[in-house]
């Protein structure tokens, strides 16, 4: 080909073989002492070097059901490795305690993985941020006497050892490793932890290369990785994360150039409209790093899934987890990206043997146009056109023939003639889901939640106010705070009328106010600024008034400095303005605090629970009341269409299907600003650049799983904390 002996010198060729002989000289070291290897062109399974196509999959936020259909919708889609976070807090609930059962069943989701014929990458963390509930780490973990979360630690460090060696000891005992014969061929230990380190200096260093050697130590006998680690110490490989990565360099020139976090489209908040990234762009992106040399890329979300239960973080980060992903949150394939990617992943394939042979020779097709043409030892040729012009489609040339290259598109010649996918060519038909609307008019019946008192059962007195996880231990988003506001007849707002104005300043991350049992409003924090003040006038009367506010944690934070000391809940001031004295501060006063709702301390979202309590119905059914409890029960619709609830009629609070929670629903909190126009796939991506549902609820559907149900008399419960009319929930199905 005319094109290679003119774009390449002899003095770079030469330092291309030296280059060559020693990734051969480190293949051959790395591939004598295991099964998996690497070198800087390939990863090595079985002496085999492979470019590898690889997706994330949570297996909690799905459920087993669900697992084998996504695992073949991931093969058929051409993903060659699945990846999974391990998730802390999931699995040791409390301390000592574990879970693997469910949709905790790790073992089952990964034999299920191999069973299909896929890879694993198992990223340990146990940090793992993933917009779950404090980054994986269990609540219990912050009263550890003496905890610094992420540094050098010594009860941290004791902790995450123990846990980190528990899943390795688990995952050999199953056999679960490649070279026992498993799937599992790469690990992960820690996160992105460069940030924190960046941070706080030299305790930072000493923790990344404990973390490094805690690791290895384990024998888990595949490679490990770190992400977003420029300093990963050998034989850990640093790797990127990001939108883009074809410019990452690993920090030694024998490590594998990997992308482990290819961001597909971005996390949906409760308050922020819905992101997406189009198919053309990713197809680019990936294109992209692969003739850079990339030798591993996984879509992180290759499934996004759903943050059941009160598993989502943040705070604010939403119930569905759908991330824009391939295979949507009900696991239905998303087209036309889907099928895009399948076809970019057949092109990427035919092409494997050149790519992981040799560094590409690079030429000039143009102004804004090049190729990249790789080549094997055995003379098999790839090569990638590419044409970055943003304005205009050209046709180049290339040995023989001519190739139409649209703006900002690579075309893929697994022979170095056929062009068999064009990124920005799209061959797959555009097939809309929509949420079809099934049954409504469900029989409801409500419960009242009561306004806690400073003598119920399980409230505590003391001096000022407490920080709310360190009541709550979060097995509850629910906290009460209540004191007496004593007003004397002399009170000078009592005659004119003006009403005292109260101010309130919580930590995060909802509130509401109540006055003699009557709501007075409510305020929320964002996922930007967590903390909120509550600003209001109230009509106090002479005598005792009983002020209650109500604190709800919506996701722990789960990225960040000072996982240890991050505070939610009312922590002052609170002051009462307009009164004889001017202002009065209250926040020293003494304050009961009471834990968690009644309705909770009954269960009465599970059937037994449910049937404890009595329930209003017909005209005495509470609507637009805050603080409600609501049941029915419903039968399974026909069909296998994934369901889901639209709950646009409902304010906040959480859902239960069968004693089960699907999570929070707040469909009152709306997508704010603008953002929302036209989008093209041409030009850089970031998270703001494609936005949906600009001033339409962030979230209005929630995933009701299949397999939760019963053949007949399923009980739906809702807990609404602002008030909404239930008449208006209905059942739907996903359907193309
Ligand atoms: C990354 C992080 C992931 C996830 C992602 C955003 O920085 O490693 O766990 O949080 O951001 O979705």
């Amino acid at each position: 080909m005319m094109i290679e002996s003119k774009a390449l010198g002899s003095e770079t060729v030469r330092s291309i073989n030296v280059v060559f002989c020693m990734v051969i000289f480190m293949s051959w070291v790395l591939a004598a002492t295991a099964f998996v290897s690497y070198d800087s062109k390939a990863i090595l399974i079985n002496g085999r070097r492979r470019l590898l196509i690889s997706g994330s999959i949570h297996y909690p936020r799905s459920t087993p059901e669900m697992w084998p259909e996504l695992i073949e919708k991931a093969k058929y889609g051409g993903l060659d490795v699945i990846d999974t976070y391990v998730f802390w807090n999931g699995h040791e609930p409390s301390q000592g305690q574990y879970n693997f059962q469910g949709r905790y069943d790790i073992v089952r989701f990964i034999k299920l993985v191999h069973q299909a014929g896929l890879y694993v990458t198992l990223r340990i963390g146990p940090y793992v941020c993933a917009e779950w509930n404090l980054g994986g780490f269990p609540v219990w973990l912050k009263n550890v006497p003496g905890i610094g979360f992420r540094t050098d630690n010594g009860p941290f460090k004791w902790e995450m050892q123990r846990f980190t060696h528990k899943i390795v000891d688990l995952m050999k005992a199953e056999g679960l490793f490649e070279p026992q014969g498993g799937p599992i061929i790469l690990a992960q230990i820690e996160n992105e932890y460069e940030l924190v380190e960046y941070e706080i200096g030299q305790p930072g260093v000493t923790y990344t290369k404990w973390a490094a050697g805690m690791a290895v130590g384990t024998h888990a006998e595949v490679p490990w990785i770190m992400c977003k680690q420029t300093d990963a110490p050998d034989p850990i490989i640093n790797t990127c994360n990001g939108f883009y990565c074809e410019n990452f360099i690993p920090n030694k020139y024998y490590k594998p150039k990997m992308w482990t976090e290819l961001w597909g489209g971005w996390l949906q908040k409760f308050g922020g409209p819905t992101p997406y990234r189009l198919a053309e762009d990713m197809a680019f992106a990936v294109t992209k790093f692969i003739q850079n040399n990339g030798t591993y890329f996984n879509y992180y979300m290759y499934h996004g899934g759903t943050n059941f239960g009160r598993t989502a973080g943040g705070p604010f980060i939403s119930t569905s987890y759908d991330y824009d992903a391939p295979i949507d949150e009900y696991g239905l394939t998303r087209e036309p990206k889907y099928t895009h990617l399948r076809n970019l992943h057949n092109a990427i394939k035919q092409s494997e043997e050149a790519l992981v042979s040799n560094n590409p020779m690079i030429a000039s097709l143009g102004k804004n146009q090049q190729a990249y043409i790789f080549k094997s030892k055995s003379g098999v040729c790839a090569a990638f056109l590419s044409n970055y012009d943003q304005k205009y489609s050209v046709t180049v040339r290339f040995g023989n023939g001519r190739y139409d290259l649209p703006p900002w598109s690579i075309s893929i010649l697994p022979d170095c003639k056929t062009e068999t996918f064009n990124t920005a060519k799209i061959n797959a038909n555009g097939v809309r889901l929509r949420m079809v609307p099934y049954s409504w008019g469900f029989s409801w019946e409500s419960y009242d939640e009561w306004v806690a008192t400073a003598s119920d059962k399980g409230s505590f007195l003391v001096d000022g106010l407490r920080e709310q996880v360190r009541v709550t231990w979060d097995t509850t988003d629910y906290l009460w705070y209540m004191t007496d506001i004593t007003i004397n007849e002399d009170e000078g707002f009592l005659k004119t009328g003006k009403l005292p104005y109260l101010s309130v300043a919580s930590a995060g991350h909802a509130l509401q106010v109540f006055v003699n049992g009557q709501s007075v409003g409510n305020a929320y924090g964002s996922y930007e600024t967590p903390k909120l003040t509550f600003g209001g006038r109230v009509n106090l009367k002479a005598g005792v008034n009983k002020l209650a506010l109500l604190s709800s944690t919506v996701g722990l934070p789960n990225i960040g400095l000072h996982f240890d000391t991050w505070n939610a809940g009312v922590l002052g001031p609170i002051t009462l303005e307009g009164v004889n004295d001017g202002k009065w501060d209250l926040s020293q006063w003494k304050w009961s605090h009471k834990k968690g709702l009644e309705g909770e301390s009954l269960g009465v979202f599970s059937f037994k629970g449910s049937s404890s309590v009595s329930w209003a119905g017909g005209s005495s059914l509470a609507i637009k009341r805050p603080l409600t409890w609501y049941k029915t029960n419903f039968e399974t619709p026909g069909g296998n269409e994934p369901l889901a609830l639209d709950m646009i009629s409902m304010g906040k609070g959480e859902v239960w299907i069968n004693g089960q929670s699907i999570g929070r629903h707040w469909a009152a909190n709306k997508a704010s600003g603008g953002g929302c126009g036209k989008c093209t796939y041409i030009g850089y991506y970031n998270e703001n650049k494609c936005l949906s549902g600009c001033e339409e609820p962030s979230q209005r559907w929630y995933h009701v799983p299949r397999s939760w149900l019963k053949s007949n008399g399923n009980l739906l419960v809702v807990f609404e904390e602002w008030g909404g009319d239930p008449r208006g929930i209905s059942l739907v199905k996903r359907t193309v």
